[in-house]
């Protein structure tokens, strides 16, 4: 039992309630939630539930944007669906996994925000039982009408609240309402979420970097300074080490920055040209740049903060650099002086003419 300690519940009533009509968001909220409590119980079956398909069973399914398309990418995303769409609060939802926008069923009254969200982050990893997590945007929407996509094509500075569950050995819910980031595990015997780190904060400075290294040889040249100092450690430029992690679910690379700093990295490289990055800017990038931003971090495309980009698209794309501040910083400093022409000093392996890796330089 947690008496006298802050549920989830409670913690959204005192944050909200001096806020003319934000006791909407707070109900909102109490139903994401719900919906996370039971995808935690989804996710927690694992291979007894019925969301992990057989390695033997039927054809690849995909979503819209040709994403492998799990059983449980289709049930978490019915769950918050459900869980969401009676209450009046929402006009609309879009999802990873829904093409279209999700309009509000007409037996339900329509409220006045929108609800984006990526109901399984991290699926491909289900599997193998990496932890994964359910990322969530709020959004107002001010017309009387039904949403249309371009009401859903907000930059991320609009945001009214985000946040992520993360399932993982314990169940966590950590959002920002825009007066810090704070974080709440799941009691399971008594099913309530209680807070256990409020005030999140990222530390300004990090000696851990996280990125898909196998993608090396498609990033652009201020990513290869920035990762190829940090492996040069104590020997190089940063005069000290760097260690290095990638989970391959952005939930868990994330909530480890939260917790004790770092840097994380999808950037936008060359692999797919018709890609600027592989990370979605509506359910992914914004929510949780919102976060880290609110924790006392920074979020960055590289050339630009994240939460600034217009959207163009409900699925878009966007390169991702966030985490530390001064880390981020650096990163995008980097990028600056790249664009000018003004890096000269550095000498990158891959990119350099008199590269190591090129016999001439070895003789
Ligand atoms: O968006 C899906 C996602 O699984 C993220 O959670 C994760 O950070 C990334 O893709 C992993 O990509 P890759 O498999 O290329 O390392």
């Amino acid at each position: 039992m947690h008496l006298g300690r802050t549920t989830l519940s409670k913690f959204l009533i005192e944050q909200l309630r001096d806020a003319p009509g934000q006791s909407a968001l707070a109900a909102l909220l109490v139903d994401v939630a719900a919906a996370t409590k039971a995808i935690s119980a989804m996710v927690g079956r694992g291979a007894l539930g019925p969301g992990i398909a057989s390695p033997l069973g039927g054809a690849e399914l995909r979503n819209s944007a040709g994403d492998v398309q799990k059983p449980l990418d289709v049930l978490t995303n019915e769950a918050i669906v459900s869980h969401c769409e009676w209450g009046g609060l929402l006009a609309g939802m879009v999802s990873e996994e829904m093409e279209a926008p999700y309009a509000i069923p007409a037996q339900y009254q329509r409220g006045e925000y929108l609800l984006v969200f990526d109901p399984l982050d991290g699926s491909s990893n289900i599997d193998v039982n990496v932890s994964v997590g359910t990322i969530f945007s709020v959004l107002r929407h001010d017309g009387k009408a039904a949403p249309t996509t371009a009401d859903f094509l907000q930059p991320g500075t609009k945001q009214v609240a985000a946040g992520y569950a993360i399932y993982g050995p314990a169940t966590m819910l950590v959002l920002t309402v825009g007066h810090g980031t704070h974080g709440f595990t799941l009691d399971r015997e008594v099913g309530n979420f209680i807070m256990t780190h409020p005030d999140l904060r990222v530390p300004e400075e990090t000696s851990e970097f996280a990125i898909n290294v196998s993608n090396e040889r498609f990033w652009e040249p201020p990513v290869a300074r920035y990762v190829t100092e940090c492996k040069a450690g104590k020997t190089g430029v940063r005069g000290r080490d760097f260690n290095m992690r990638w989970i391959a679910s952005m939930v868990a690379d994330v909530h480890r920055i939260l917790m004790r700093g770092g840097v994380f990295m999808y950037p936008r490289d060359s692999k797919d040209p018709s890609k600027p990055g592989r990370l979605r800017l509506l359910y992914e990038a914004n929510p949780m740049s919102l976060l880290i931003e609110q924790a006392g971090g920074a979020a960055s495309t590289g050339r630009a903060p994240i939460l600034d980009v217009a959207p163009a698209e409900l699925h878009q794309r966007v390169p991702v650099i966030l985490g530390s501040k001064a880390e981020v910083e650096r990163i995008v400093r980097y990028h600056h002086e790249y664009d000018r022409g003004e890096d000269k000093p550095y000498i990158s392996p891959l990119f350099n003419e008199r590269s190591l890796y090129r016999p001439e330089a070895r003789a």
